[in-house]
């Protein structure tokens, strides 16, 4: 029998029908899980001041989840990981309010989940820590002399080396990853910025053959990009294409264009440039005005972050701007959707798109690319005008690429896409397809389980 799988997250999310998954990491893990079975540990996304533990099974996958501290969610959730290490990952050096009480928090958190965690493993278990929330926890959890197989996956950027060393705990941070047997990046490119910002700031480090050297630990680091669970995707597009909601949409549409976003509302998701694009691209297409709608759906986030406060300011206004100016009594042309919808519906949304516009600043794959992919029909398929600042990019090199912050390119794009052969078209997704088929989320999972096994 092959070892039971202990994942753990900041986040866990336990399905429940129809409820919308935050994020990438959420639905990767999830689609993951239900292959190997096994644990699932992390927060519920309670704030209580007397923490409990809830323990809950859904098929092969078995839930433990507990709640924060009102201060483990201020300093070490909002603060460290959100106003620090997120803006700092994804390039954002204006963005990052450090303060070291918050460090402090990070690291506090990181030792009561290493103790629960220790609590909840056997001697054999494969452990996989998942994301930013979590660097110490792998050297913590060693500290409680657990010597079971450690594995590190980062679903976010990693900075340039003059980016990382900004924050002032930049020295203790890389330290930790050091505890891990295994790390692994979305893409060549994290994996780089990674090794070379190891290797300038720890000068005891050594290359090895398939990673980093350091106090006789060999650390293997590997790229495994995340991948999107097709076969399920391509079945709920079906059923989410005759749904009442699809069809209501297709008839309002009533034959104009639907270019489409689907976001967290997150700063580094581009959309204030996004939706500038969207106001130059009606400006200079008069031709395009009366038959082109687009909708963005920013499901919340993080609301309690001031900075999240300021973009979603911000998209209010530039979202009124737009269509007080080209609206007309029978039509909007941006529909900006501040909510959440469950995942059929944001499948059936994706199936109905002629564009997906899909252009964060940075951002450490971007998996609603894969599902736009996915959710194309082959015959007659949509185009994809993707950032090349996503990790997506790497792979998904037959999109229209795009720099978010080229207002007049991102606007030339949504122009050629309209006009774009359906010859072009079924060829480029037909390399889309392949690509986005090839190396699925249950392959990224087997594959980092092997080589962490
Ligand atoms: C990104 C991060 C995840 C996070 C998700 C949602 O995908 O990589 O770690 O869970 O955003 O953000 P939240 O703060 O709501 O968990």
């Amino acid at each position: 029998m092959s070892p039971r799988l202990i994942v753990v997250s900041n986040r866990v999310s336990v399905p429940k029908s129809k409820r919308p998954v935050p994020g990438g990491l959420a639905v990767g893990i999830l689609a993951a899980l239900q292959g190997s079975g096994g644990l699932w540990y992390g927060w519920n996304g309670r704030v209580e001041s007397a923490v409990s533990v809830e323990r809950s099974r859904l098929g092969p996958i078995e839930f433990v989840t507990r709640s924060l501290t009102p201060e483990a969610y201020e300093g070490y959730y909002l603060g460290y990981a959100n106003r620090v290490l997120w803006p700092l990952f994804h390039l954002r050096l204006n963005l990052v309010e450090y303060q070291r009480r918050f460090f402090e928090a990070y690291l506090a958190m990181n030792v009561q989940m290493a103790e629960d965690v220790a609590r909840l493993a056997a001697a054999d278990d494969l452990i996989w820590v998942h994301d930013y929330h979590c660097i110490p926890l792998g050297r913590k959890l060693r500290k409680l002399g657990l010597a079971n197989p450690l594995g590190f996956f980062l679903h976010i950027p990693f900075p340039p080396y003059d980016v990382f060393r900004a924050v002032p705990d930049h020295k203790t941070l890389l330290k930790y990853f050091f505890a891990y047997d295994l790390i692994g990046f979305q893409t060549r490119l994290d994996r780089d910025s990674f090794l070379d910002t190891v290797l300038r700031i720890l000068p005891d480090v050594e290359l090895g053959s398939d990673g980093l050297i350091y106090k006789d630990h060999e650390v293997k680091v590997g790229v495994f990009p995340i991948g999107i669970d097709y076969e399920n995707i391509r079945r709920d597009v079906e059923t989410a294409k005759r749904s009442t909601l699809i069809r209501r949409l297709q008839q309002n549409l009533a034959g104009r264009k639907l270019i489409t976003g689907v976001d967290r509302l997150d700063y580094s998701k581009g959309l204030a440039q996004r939706f500038q694009a969207f106001d130059h691209f009606l400006e200079r297409h008069l031709d395009h005005r009366e038959n082109v709608v687009f909708m963005q759906v920013a499901q919340p986030s993080r609301s309690d972050v001031p900075e999240y406060q300021a973009i979603r300011d911000e998209l209010d206004y530039l979202a009124g701007k737009i269509n007080g100016r080209y609206a007309q009594f029978d039509r909007i042309p941006l529909r900006y959707l501040n909510r959440s919808f469950s995942r059929p519906t944001i499948l059936g949304f994706l199936a109905l798109s002629d564009i997906g516009l899909i252009t964060p600043l940075r951002d450490g794959m971007n998996l609603v690319a894969k599902e736009f992919v996915a959710a194309q029909d082959p015959d007659d398929p949509g185009v994809l005008i993707l950032s090349r600042l996503a990790g997506a990019a790497e792979q998904l090199k037959d999109a229209l690429l795009v720099t978010p912050y080229n207002i007049d390119g991102v606007a030339e794009a949504l122009d050629y896409a309209l006009r774009m052969s359906r010859d072009e078209r079924i060829e480029r997704h037909r390399a889309l397809d392949e690509q986005v088929r090839a190396y699925t989320v249950e392959d990224w999972a087997r594959d980092f389980v092997a080589h962490l096994a």
